[in-house]
C-alpha cells in the first residue's frame, strides 16, 4: 500500500474551509492509503508560543480531527513531538542543507518581511525539518497546497541527496498528492478570497462556536444591491454564497435560489437563512462531537498514544538503517 504523509500546523479551532479543504481528504485517503498525519506541534515553535497555548491548540486539533472522523485504528493520527526520531533526523539532514537554498525558500523570505524581530534558525530549517516529516516514513505522497509545493520540491532534493552522498537508493521521492476532480476552495464571509481564521471577524465558520454566533456571521455577511435586471451575472459576494450554499445545501434548493436571482425575485435574507440552517445541520453534530472529545482525557490519551506508536514504529525502523548508512556503528 502506498504511504500518504501530512502535517496540520495547531492553530487554533478548524474552519468550513479546513473541513472541505483538508479533513474530507484525509477521510477519503484513510481508507486507501498508509497514513500519517501528525500535528505539527515542533514546527509551531518558531512563533514562540507559552505552554499553554501550545498544548491547548494541540488539544483542540486532536479532539477536532477525531471528531472529524480521523479513526486511529485506520491512520496514524500522532503529536509530531512524541516521536524524537524526528528530531534525531532534523539533526543529520542539516549537515547536507545549504544556506543558499535556505534563504531562497519563499516562505522565509516570507518571515523576513513579516516578522523582521523574530527571524530565528528554526524558521530558516523549517523546510528540512517539513522534509524530515515526510522522508521518515518514506512518503509516496503529500498532499499539499500550491504554497506548499517548494516545500515539496527540497524534500526531494534533501531525499536525493542524501541517496547521493552514501550511494544508496533510500529515500523514495514524495508527489503532491492530486486529487481527482476539481479542489475545492471555500470561499469567506467577507467577500475577500478564501476563507481563513486570519481573514478578519466574521470570515470564518467554526466547527466549535455556539449556533447563534454562526447565525450572525452568515447574516452579515456580504452582498450586493440585488439583480438589477433579469438574468445578470452574480457579483463576487453573491458568487461565493452560492459556492457556500452548493456546499451544504440540497441541488435543488440551490437551483430554486439560482432562478430566484435570475428572475430579481430573490430575498437575501432568505437565501442566508437558509444558508445558516443547512450548514448547522452539518456543524451541529460535529461541534457535539468535538466538546465530547475535547473533555474525554482517556480517549484523548489513548488515540495520541496508538498515534505515537505507529509512527514510531515506521520512524524507528528508518533511523536504525539511517545511522547505519551514516556510519554510526555501535561499540557495544
Ligand atoms: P487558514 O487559511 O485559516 O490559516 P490553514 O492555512 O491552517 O488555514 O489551512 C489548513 C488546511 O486547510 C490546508 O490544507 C488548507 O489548504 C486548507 N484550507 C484552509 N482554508 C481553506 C479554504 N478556504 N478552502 C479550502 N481549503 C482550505
Ligand atoms: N508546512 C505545512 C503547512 O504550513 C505543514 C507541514 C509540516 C506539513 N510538515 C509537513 C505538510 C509534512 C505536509 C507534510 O501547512
Amino acid at each position: 500500500m502506498q504511504t500518504v504523509v501530512s502535517g496540520i500546523r495547531p492553530t487554533g479551532k478548524l474552519h468550513l474551509g479546513n473541513y472541505f479543504g483538508a479533513v474530507k481528504n484525509f477521510l477519503m485517503m484513510q481508507e486507501n492509503y498508509n497514513s500519517y498525519f501528525f500535528i505539527a506541534d515542533i514546527h509551531s515553535l518558531t512563533t514562540h508560543p507559552t505552554p499553554e497555548d501550545l498544548h491547548g491548540s494541540v488539544r483542540q486539533v486532536l479532539a477536532e480531527y477525531l471528531a472529524m472522523g480521523l479513526d486511529p485504528e485506520k491512520c496514524a493520527l500522532f503529536i509530531q513531538s512524541d516521536v524524537p526520531e524526528i528530531t534525531e533526523l532534523y539533526t543529520y539532514m542539516n549537515m547536507n542543507a545549504y544556506l543558499g537554498e535556505l534563504e531562497r525558500s519563499a516562505s522565509f523570505k516570507d518571515k523576513i518581511r513579516t516578522q523582521k524581530n523574530n527571524v530565528n534558525a528554526g524558521l530558516l530549517t523549517y523546510p528540512v525539518l517539513m522534509a524530515v516529516d515526510i522522508l521518515i516514513h518514506k512518503a509516496d505522497f503529500v498532499p499539499v497546497g500550491k504554497d506548499q509545493e517548494q516545500h515539496l520540491e527540497m524534500t526531494r532534493q534533501f531525499g536525493n541527496r542524501f541517496n547521493r552522498m552514501y550511494d544508496v537508493e533510500f529515500f523514495p521521492e514524495p508527489q503532491a498528492f492530486s486529487f481527482t476532480g476539481e479542489l475545492v476552495k471555500v470561499p469567506g464571509l467577507t467577500g475577500q478570497g478564501k476563507m481563513s481564521k486570519s481573514g478578519g471577524a466574521g470570515d470564518a465558520v467554526f466547527f466549535d462556536e455556539d449556533d447563534d454566533v454562526t447565525r450572525k456571521k452568515i447574516m452579515r455577511a456580504k452582498t450586493d444591491a440585488g439583480p438589477q435586471e433579469p438574468n445578470s451575472p452574480h457579483s463576487e459576494e453573491i458568487a461565493n454564497l452560492f459556492d457556500l450554499m452548493r456546499l451544504v445545501c440540497e441541488e435543488s434548493v440551490v437551483q430554486q435560489y439560482v432562478d430566484a436571482y435570475a428572475d430579481c425575485s430573490i430575498r437575501y435574507g432568505d437565501m442566508k437563512k437558509q444558508l445558516a440552517e443547512d450548514m448547522l445541520t452539518l456543524i451541529a453534530p460535529i461541534r457535539e462531537r468535538i466538546r465530547e472529545v475535547k473533555a474525554d482525557d482517556a480517549y484523548l490519551a489513548k488515540a495520541a498514544k496508538i498515534g505515537a506508536e505507529k509512527a514510531r514504529e515506521s520512524a524507528s525502523r528508518t533511523m536504525r538503517e539511517v545511522r547505519e548508512i551514516i556510519g554510526f556503528k555501535k561499540f557495544y
